[in-house]
C-alpha cells in the first residue's frame, strides 16, 4: 500500500522583522545573517497567536469536512508547549471540529518531534487504510533579546494529511534514525528560551547527518544521486546548506544539483525564521511550490534533526498531479506581512500574559485573525475561531 503526504499546508503570523534592521540595531555587520547564516526576515507571533492558533490555521487550510470526518488521530510535533498536560491536539481537535472519536496528542523530542509524528501515522495508515491522520508542526523559536541565536528565531506552524494513496508524496520503507545523549540545545522547565551550545550543535547536526548517511547508505544501497533533492532540517538555511556539503561532497555533479534544489527548498525558511519541528516540512513545501525542474516519481531524501539528539533520514518519491495540490501566491502572500521596527518587535514578541491571582488574562490584545487566543479565565486558554 502507498501511504504519504496527501496534502500539506503553512501558516505563519502576520509580523515580519527584517534582519538588516536587527543587525544595525545590535551593531552587527548585516551579512553575517544574510550571507553568514543565509537568513533575511523573521516570522514575530503576538501573544495572542500560539502553537495552537498556528497549527489550527494551517490545517483549515488544508482540510475538507469529509477530512475532518475521516481523520482518527492527530498528533501536534511541538517544542513550545502551551501546557504540561493537555496536549495542543485536544484544542485544535475541537476548534476544528474533528471527528470525535479520534485519538489527539503531543509528541516531543525537539525539531524532531513532528517527523516521529509522521512516521507514526504511517503506521497507523497501514493498519487502517482507510483511515486519515493529522499531523502538525507548530513552534515559536525564541532564544531572547540579543541573544547568539536571535536571528535564527521565528514562528510558523506545518499542517500535513497522511494517507493511503496520497497525492503529494509517497513515503518509502527505508527509515534510519540515531539517538545521541548530548546537551546540545535543551530548555529546563525553569527556563523562558532554550540553553544552546550554538557551535557544538552545528557540529553535532552535521556530524550525526555523516554517520546516519553512512548506515543509510549500507542498509538501502541507495546513494546520493538517486535523489532529486534533499530537504533537511533548517534551523538556519546555511546550516542545511552545509549539511548537503557534507555529504555529497565526494560528487559534485550531484552536489551541484542538490544545491540548486536546495536554494529553491529555502525561499520560505529564509523569510520565516527557524520553525523548529516544522522547519524540514516547511523546506518541502518551499521546494514544491518554488522548483520548477521537478517531476513526478523524483525521489527525495529527508533529513530531519532534534537537539538532545535524535536524527532520522527517510525518503519518498513525487505522485503525478503533485502541482495541483499546493499554493503557488503563497510567496506573494508571505511578502504581505505587517512589517515591524526592532522596538515593535521587542515589545510584541516577548510580551508576556499577565494573569492576575483569579487566573484571568490582564489586558490581552486583541487579535483579529481567523484563530486567536481571546482570553485566559480560571486559568484556561480560550481560543476564537472566526
Ligand atoms: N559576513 C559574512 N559572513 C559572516 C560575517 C560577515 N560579516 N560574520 C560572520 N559570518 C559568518 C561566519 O563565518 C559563520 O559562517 P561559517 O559557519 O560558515 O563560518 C556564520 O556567519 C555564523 O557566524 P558565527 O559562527 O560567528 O555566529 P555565532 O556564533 O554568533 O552564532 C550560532 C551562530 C551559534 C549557530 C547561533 O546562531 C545559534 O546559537 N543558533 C541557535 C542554535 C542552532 O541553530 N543550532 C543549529 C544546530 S542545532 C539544531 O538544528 C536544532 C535547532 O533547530 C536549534
Amino acid at each position: 500500500m502507498n501511504i504519504g503526504i496527501d496534502k500539506i499546508g503553512f501558516a505563519a503570523p502576520n509580523y515580519v522583522l527584517d534582519l538588516a534592521d536587527l543587525a544595525q540595531a545590535r551593531n552587527i555587520d548585516p551579512n553575517k545573517f544574510k550571507l553568514g547564516l543565509l537568513q533575511s526576515q523573521m516570522a514575530v507571533a503576538p501573544v495572542t497567536q500560539d502553537i495552537v492558533t498556528l497549527g489550527a490555521q494551517a490545517a483549515q487550510a488544508i482540510l475538507s469536512e469529509k477530512d475532518k470526518e475521516q481523520i482518527d488521530m492527530i498528533i501536534v510535533g511541538t517544542e513550545s508547549s502551551i501546557d504540561q498536560s493537555k496536549a495542543a491536539a485536544v484544542f485544535i481537535h475541537g476548534l476544528l471540529d474533528i471527528n470525535p472519536f479520534a485519538r489527539s496528542i503531543e509528541i516531543k523530542e525537539a525539531c524532531y518531534g513532528a517527523t516521529a509524528g509522521l512516521i507514526l501515522a504511517k503506521t497507523h495508515i497501514a493498519q487502517h487504510p482507510n483511515s486519515k491522520v493529522l499531523v502538525i508542526a507548530s513552534d515559536i523559536a525564541k532564544y531572547g533579546i540579543a541573544s547568539a541565536g536571535e536571528a535564527t528565531q521565528g514562528a510558523g506552524a506545518i499542517a500535513m494529511l497522511i494517507s493511503a494513496d496520497p497525492s503529494i508524496l509517497i513515503l518509502h520503507n527505508d527509515s534510519v534514525c540515531q539517538t545521541r545523549d548530548i546537551m546540545d540545545f535543551w530548555r529546563p522547565n525553569e527556563d523562558k528560551y532554550p540553553r544552546v551550545n550554538g557551535k557544538f550543535s552545528t557540529e553535532q547536526y552535521t556530524d550525526c547527518l555523516t554517520t546516519t548517511f553512512a548506515e543509510y547508505q549500507k542498509r538501502t544501497g541507495k546513494k546520493l544521486a538517486d535523489f532529486a533533492a534533499m530537504c533537511l532540517h533548517i534551523p538556519f538555511s546555511k546550516q542545511g546548506l552545509k549539511g548537503i556539503q557534507a555529504i555529497a561532497q565526494e560528487d559534485s555533479k550531484t552536489l551541484n544539483r542538490l544545491t540548486e534544489r536546495f536554494q529553491e527548498a529555502i525561499v520560505y525558511n529564509k523569510i520565516v525564521g527557524n520553525i523548529y519541528t516544522g522547519s524540514i516540512f516547511l523546506s518541502f513545501l518551499s521546494l514544491l511550490e518554488n522548483s520548477q525542474s521537478l517531476k513526478a516519481g523524483d525521489n527525495i531524501l529527508f533529513y530531519s534533526y532534534g537537539s538532545g539528539a535524535v536524527c532520522e533520514l527517510f525518503s519518498g518519491h513525487l505522485v503525478s498531479g503533485y502541482q495541483q495540490h499546493l499554493q503557488p501566491d503563497r510567496l506573494h502572500t508571505l511578502n504581505q506581512r505587517t512589517p515591524l521596527t526592532v522596538e515593535a518587535y521587542e515589545a510584541l514578541f516577548f510580551e508576556e500574559i499577565q494573569v492576575d491571582e483569579t487566573g484571568q488574562a490582564v489586558d490581552l490584545p486583541v487579535d483579529e485573525t481567523d484563530f486567536a487566543l481571546v482570553d485566559i479565565q480560571d486559568h484556561k486558554r480560550v481560543y476564537r475561531k472566526k
